[in-house]
Order: structure tokens, then C-alpha cells, then sequence
């Protein structure tokens, strides 16, 4: 199995909440390591960028106001299929769909307000690291 890197960001939701710590200790425990991390406010300009994919969906508005209302904690995550197994750890965006022992499912309090982010392709996650980390912030 390949080595991959993956982006994710704990959301305000989760943050507001004191939940980094939990979260972490989920992602670790599922082998995945944390090669870089940073508690960042997001600004909305960056938000939009972000979820540019998103524009045109009647949510876009919200979303954006929602991860620039609070701190959020971007993250680089390391190891084998790294990408698919994030989003495995992560569950169902729809946190009501979510299987147990997933951040969503033990954490999230709705679709929007979901606790975490995940890459959803080698690309996206190439695209979603740069734009938040540069080379020498990742440690692997
Ligand atoms: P995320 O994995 O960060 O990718 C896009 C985000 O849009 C998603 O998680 C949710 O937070 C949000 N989202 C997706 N669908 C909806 C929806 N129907 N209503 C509100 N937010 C949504």
C-alpha cells in the first residue's frame, strides 16, 4: 500500500467545542500520523477559495460564514492510503448516516456543522495542503 498524505481541518463546530484532542486521538489511533498542524482562523476570502467546488450549491453562503465563525485546525495526515482511510475515519458528511466510531458519528451535529474535512482525491489533497502548508511546515 502506498504512503499518501491527506488535508483535513477540524472545524469551528469542533473547535468551540474543546474537541481537538478527542479528534486527534481518533485519527492516531487509526494510524494515521499528524505531520503538520496549525490552529488558524480562516478568513472568509480563504474559505471561498476553498470550497470553490461548492459556489454554485444553495449551502455556499453558509459554509463559508460557518468556517470563518470560529478557529479551525488544519492538519496534514500521513500514511497508507491515507486519502480513502481519513474519509473511512471521518464517516458520512450527513452525520445521521454515519457508522459508529466515526468522528462524524461521535462528534458531528449536522451536515453542515460536521466536525471535520477530508480530501476526496490525491489531487484534491495536493490542492488542499498547498494551499495551507508549505514544504518545510510538514514533518513527516
Ligand atoms: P466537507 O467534507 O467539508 O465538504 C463540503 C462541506 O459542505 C461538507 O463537508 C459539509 O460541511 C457542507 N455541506 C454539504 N452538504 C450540505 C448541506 N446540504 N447543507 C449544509 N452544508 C452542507
Amino acid at each position: 500500500m502506498a504512503t499518501e498524505r491527506t488535508f483535513s481541518i477540524i472545524k469551528p463546530d469542533a473547535t468551540r467545542r474543546n474537541l481537538t484532542g478527542a479528534i486527534n486521538a481518533v485519527i492516531e489511533k487509526a494510524g494515521l500520523r499528524i505531520v503538520a498542524q496549525r490552529r488558524i482562523l480562516m478568513t472568509q476570502a480563504e474559505a471561498k477559495i476553498f470550497y470553490a467546488v461548492h459556489k454554485e450549491r444553495p449551502f455556499y453562503g453558509e459554509l463559508v460564514e460557518m468556517m470563518s465563525s470560529a478557529p479551525v485546525v488544519v492538519q496534514v495526515l500521513e500514511g497508507d492510503n491515507a486519502i480513502a482511510k481519513y474519509r473511512e475515519v471521518m464517516g458520512a458528511t450527513n452525520p445521521a448516516n454515519a457508522a459508529e466510531g466515526t468522528i462524524r458519528k461521535s462528534f458531528a451535529l449536522s451536515m453542515g456543522e460536521n466536525s471535520v474535512h477530508g480530501s476526496d482525491s490525491p489531487d484534491n489533497a495536493a490542492a488542499e495542503i498547498a494551499q495551507f502548508f508549505c514544504g518545510n511546515d510538514i514533518v513527516g
